[in-house]
């Protein structure tokens, strides 16, 4: 990268603060109507720039990064999550990808106990009740959802935002279990009180809530495959905000109909932002629009990470958030 600022495209609108600061810093190119680009638009855009600054709405694949090649030496992402990057083939064009982990660990975790306790306790189907001024008093029959605390809670994926959700979990007294592809440290499984399984169909076997927390991968996709789902017991629900793709959305919707799982909150979806049909307007099932970490202030946080990345990277340093293809 040259001494003079570095040219930086930014696929989406980001928070006024960081575009200022950005702005400060880079020779940006922002985005200010928030259209999303498509991968040809986004090609045009970097031939000339050091850096791109993508989000998960964006497609970076293998023909965008021929491309980004030209010049582009840095994709500084703007979110943890980077299965929208073909990381490998970056790399092979020596395109450094980084990310922005940690900072939107806790909003994650807080959203992921809010579906469960929504999925439970039918907070969707009480505030739509009001909303619609059909609440005619209480009866003791009336609302009834099931009791949170005691149940057996499976997490996949025991990674910032997986131990995150345990630790909250463990305060509304659920007994915590995980898979994960490797076992945590000692410390971290008694400080959660967790038990590990080995095998995610032992594990799913035995649970009460299922909380997907680990990235979507080529191994994690359809994880939550149609075998797998029926191996949960009737009265369990899923939950999901990391990626939609980890679950076969259209068996989990067949799942529930046929009253094999008791329901379902999630957050993502496979072929955001369309949802399918068979999920809308389920009681059974509380819907979100991929908002797990949209905070005021994880988006600033993200917004800093990513400033973090470029600045290390152009003083000629490896940046803190690097990505390989070996963690994916
Ligand atoms: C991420 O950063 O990958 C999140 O999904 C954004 O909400």
């Amino acid at each position: 990268m040259s001494s003079s600022k570095p040219v930086v495209v930014v696929t989406r609108k980001l928070p006024e603060i960081v575009e200022q600061r950005m702005t400060e810093l880079f020779d940006v190119r922002l985005n200010h109507d928030d259209r999303p680009m498509s991968p040809a638009e986004i090609a045009d855009a970097v031939v000339d720039a050091d850096v791109l600054v993508p989000t998960l709405t964006d497609h970076i694949d293998a023909r965008v990064i021929a491309r980004c090649a030209e010049r582009c030496r840095l994709i500084a992402n703007y979110g943890a999550g980077v299965d929208h990057i073909d990381v490998a083939t970056a790399r092979n064009n020596g395109i450094t990808v980084t990310n922005t982990p940690g900072v939107l660990t806790e909003d994650t975790a807080d959203l992921t106990l809010a579906l469960i306790l929504a999925v439970h306790r039918r907070l969707a189907e009480g505030i739509q009740m009001m909303e619609e001024d059909r609440f005619v008093g209480w009866s003791p029959t009336h609302m009834l959802g099931h009791r949170v605390h005691g149940k057996r809670l499976g997490i996949i994926g025991m990674g910032r935002v997986g131990a995150a959700v345990a630790r909250r979990a463990k305060a509304f007294g659920l007994e915590i279990n995980y898979h994960n592809r490797r076992r945590v440290a000692k410390p971290l499984e008694e400080e959660l009180g967790a038990t590990y399984w080995d095998s995610l169909n032992q594990m799913l076997s035995r649970m009460d809530i299922i909380s997907v927390n680990c990235p979507h991968t080529p191994a994690t996709f359809h994880l939550l495959s149609a075998p797998r789902l029926a191996m949960l017991p009737p009265e369990a629900i899923v939950v999901n905000t990391a990626r939609g793709e980890v679950i076969d959305e259209n068996a989990l919707a067949r799942q529930i109909e046929a009253g094999g799982l008791a329901g379902a909150g999630l957050d993502v979806f496979e072929q955001e932002p369309s949802v399918n049909p068979k999920l809308r307007n389920n009681p059974k099932v509380v819907l979100l629009p991929h908002m797990a970490s949209a905070t005021h202030e994880a988006r600033i946080d993200m917004g800093e990470k990513v400033i973090i990345n470029i600045k290390t990277f152009a003083d000629g340093h490896t940046p803190p958030d690097r990505v390989f293809p070996s963690m994916l």
